[in-house]
């Protein structure tokens, strides 16, 4: 069962990964004029499951910690990683979900929106160097 939360998180990592290539297109569109489609319903769609599942996945994680070594917050970096992930998740849905439902020409929001999901991505990378080690320290 230790297994699952890693596997769980990759799949939600790959996930953040095919809604960024999809966004991508978006700011070819909104910054550089580039006549490029934006799959609107299937970028919202894989977004907000790459963000639920990374927040259902931490809390997997606590759990799968607190049942088998009956205490949280023991694996250093890797918990506080995920702790700074946390505002930076709260902060794409809801720009996310303001953009999705009041459709408008806009700059700056989706700009702020694209950047903090990608410094989360760059975290979320990050996790499977922390979270090898305590795969090795303490799984394995
Ligand atoms: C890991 C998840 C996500 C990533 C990596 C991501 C990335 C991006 C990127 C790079 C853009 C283009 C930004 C720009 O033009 O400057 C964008 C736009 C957008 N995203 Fe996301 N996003 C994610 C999750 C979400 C979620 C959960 C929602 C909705 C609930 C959402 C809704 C939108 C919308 C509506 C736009 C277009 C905004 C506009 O041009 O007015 N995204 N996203
Ligand atoms: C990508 C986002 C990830 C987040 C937000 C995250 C978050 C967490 C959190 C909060 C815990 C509880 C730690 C504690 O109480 O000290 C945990 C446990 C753990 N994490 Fe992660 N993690 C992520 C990815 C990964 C990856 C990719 C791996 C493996 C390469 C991994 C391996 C583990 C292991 C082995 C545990 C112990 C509990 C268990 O196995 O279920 N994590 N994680």
């Amino acid at each position: 069962m230790l297994y699952f939360h890693p596997v769980f998180q990759a799949v939600a990592t790959l996930l953040a990964l095919y809604a960024l290539t999809l966004g991508f297109r978006r700011f070819q569109f909104n910054h550089l004029k580039k006549r490029v489609a934006f799959n609107w319903k299937r970028h919202v769609f894989v977004g907000r499951l790459a963000l639920g599942m990374w927040m259902l996945g931490m809390v997997g994680g606590l759990m799968m910690a607190r049942i088998y070594w009956s205490t949280t917050l023991l694996t250093g970096l890797h918990w506080q990683v995920a702790f700074w992930m946390l505002p930076l998740i709260l902060f794409g849905f809801a720009t996310g979900e303001v953009m999705n439902r009041l459709k408008e020409p806009r700059k700056i929001l989706p700009l702020l929106h694209g950047l903090n999901n990608l410094i989360l991505i760059c975290l979320a990378l990050f996790q499977f160097y922390t979270g090898w080690h305590v795969l090795k320290d303490f799984v394995l």
